[in-house]
């Protein structure tokens, strides 16, 4: 391991050291982003938190990566192929590079969108006065309005957040504009999370239960607080709050990239199977990504609520995480036989996991053999001397320590990668899940990867 670096200010010259240092010991370099990146005060800049996502990348690893001409230059195009909320696209927006994001959650799509889109903030400011004005005449009148499906709907919701939220997706519905409309269904999709029954500190859905903590507890405290904000049931007040704050956010975003004319779109859909058409070859100069982890977020689940108030979903939620990578629903079927992926080192862990729990170990294997198809669509995307950097954490299945980051280094050479860096952070204030299974523990440690294209070795 190496020395600690801190504070710097030329992140060229910095990270050229840490590459020959990573060349000549292959040893993964210790760093702190947060204190790498003093620039970065106050983590609710420009549209970064228009709406929450699990496990979001720390800001400072995308803004170190894209200040530095080492792996892209203003003008050039950087891919997120597992985009989320848009981080990425974020910062490479703010850098002056054309930015693609992908991602097959279609709330974190629409997020990505909206944070990165530039809107024209009084059409904005003046569809929430219209809005306000619609809701009202909405409140005295007997209009109709329309329940989505939503399974469990009153497990969820208490029935008069039910008509409030019904009532405001009606109003957004009627929006012509889809810029503006994706929006509001942003705004909306915060309030279908905080105005549900599920617990504000799991990702995923799970009904608040303030019994299960002693009476005095802090936990006990923050539950029954919850509770009484949603009876209150103060809906389209905070829906109209948000809707402000974001606009704010938006214009500071605004602000700082107004001279800047880039080319940002974001693909609702799975990377395995991105087309040409869409992503050509040769065309991308970075990827800049932190893929999921082996089940450790579920992501699907966890926008679950979301998707269905907004209808996304095309009523089926399992075939939308099917296509996850990191999932975890398998038939018996599938799983019963052990699976090779072909690699002498994984497949030794892999036959050890399967010996102690053959589904954790299919879903191990299933996670591998996604990400190496990620890994060969990357290459080709790549334009020639291109970089892939990628952000991952390990962790432990079956009670086995699992050193994803270097099974994934290994399966990215094979696909002819070279590994041009390795950085260890720690992510201690990650939002990655507070209550784990007994067979994948804690995550502590993130590793940065830097891949390159280098086919001159190959
Ligand atoms: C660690 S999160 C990315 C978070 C993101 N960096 C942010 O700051 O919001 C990983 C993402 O990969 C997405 N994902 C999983 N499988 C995918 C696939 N096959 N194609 C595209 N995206 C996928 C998940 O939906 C999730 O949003």
């Amino acid at each position: 391991m190496n020395k600690q670096y801190v504070g710097i200010t030329s992140f060229d010259s910095f990270l050229l050291d840490l590459m020959n240092n990573y060349k000549k010991d292959q040893e993964p370099q210790i760093v702190n982003f947060r204190e790498l990146v003093p620039q970065i005060t106050n983590m609710d800049r420009y549209s970064h938190f228009i709406h929450a996502y699990p496990a979001k990348l720390l800001q400072q690893i995308p803004y170190l990566f894209l200040n530095t001409s080492i792996f892209s230059k203003e003008g050039d195009t950087i891919l997120d192929p597992f985009c989320g909320t848009g981080t990425v696209l974020l910062e490479a927006s703010i850098a002056n590079r054309n930015a693609i994001g992908v991602d097959v959650n279609p709330l974190a799509a629409l997020i990505a969108r909206t944070k990165i889109f530039k809107q024209d903030i009084k059409n904005l400011e003046n569809k929430v006065s219209e809005i306000k004005e619609l809701f009202n005449l909405y409140q005295s009148s007997k209009c109709k309005y329309f329940i989505p499906m939503i399974s469990n709907i009153e497990h969820w919701y208490d029935k008069k957040t039910i008509r409030k939220l019904s009532k405001i997706k009606h109003l957004i519905e009627n929006i012509e504009d889809s810029q503006i409309k994706d929006f509001f269904n942003v705004v909306f999709s915060i309030c279908c999370r905080k105005f549900s029954y599920s617990d504000p500190r799991i990702s995923v859905p799970v009904k608040i239960n303030e019994e299960r903590f002693p009476e005095g507890h802090s936990l006990r405290e923050a539950s029954s607080k919850h509770l009484k904000f949603i009876k209150i049931n103060k809906v389209f007040e905070f829906f109209i709050e948000q809707a402000n704050k974001n606009i704010d956010r938006l214009r500071n975003y605004q602000n700082i990239t107004m001279l800047n004319d880039n080319k940002l779109v974001v693909y609702n859909t799975d990377i395995k199977e991105i087309d040409s058409n869409l992503i050509e070859n040769n065309s991308v100069q970075l990827i800049l990504t932190s893929p999921p982890y082996v089940s450790a977020q579920k992501y699907i689940r966890a926008s679950s609520l979301s998707l269905q108030w907004l209808e996304l979903h095309n009523n089926n939620l399992a075939s939308l995480d099917k296509k996850s990578i990191g999932r975890e629903y398998f038939s018996p079927n599938e799983y019963k036989q052990f699976h090779k992926t072909g690699f002498k080192t994984i497949d030794a862990i892999l036959f050890k996991i399967f010996e102690k729990n053959k589904l954790r170990a299919y879903i191990t294997y299933t996670y591998l053999i996604e990400m190496q198809k990620t890994f060969q669509k990357s290459f080709t995307i790549l334009k020639e001397n291109g970089y892939f950097i990628m952000v991952i954490g390990n962790n432990t299945i079956a009670g086995y320590e699992f050193m994803t980051y270097e099974y994934l280094i290994e399966i990215a050479e094979k696909v002819g990668f070279s590994t041009e860096l390795v950085l260890i952070d720690d992510i201690k204030s990650r939002g990655l899940m507070t209550k784990r299974n007994k067979t994948a523990s804690v995550i502590s440690r993130e590793y940065i990867v830097v891949f390159k294209k280098d086919t001159n070795e190959n």
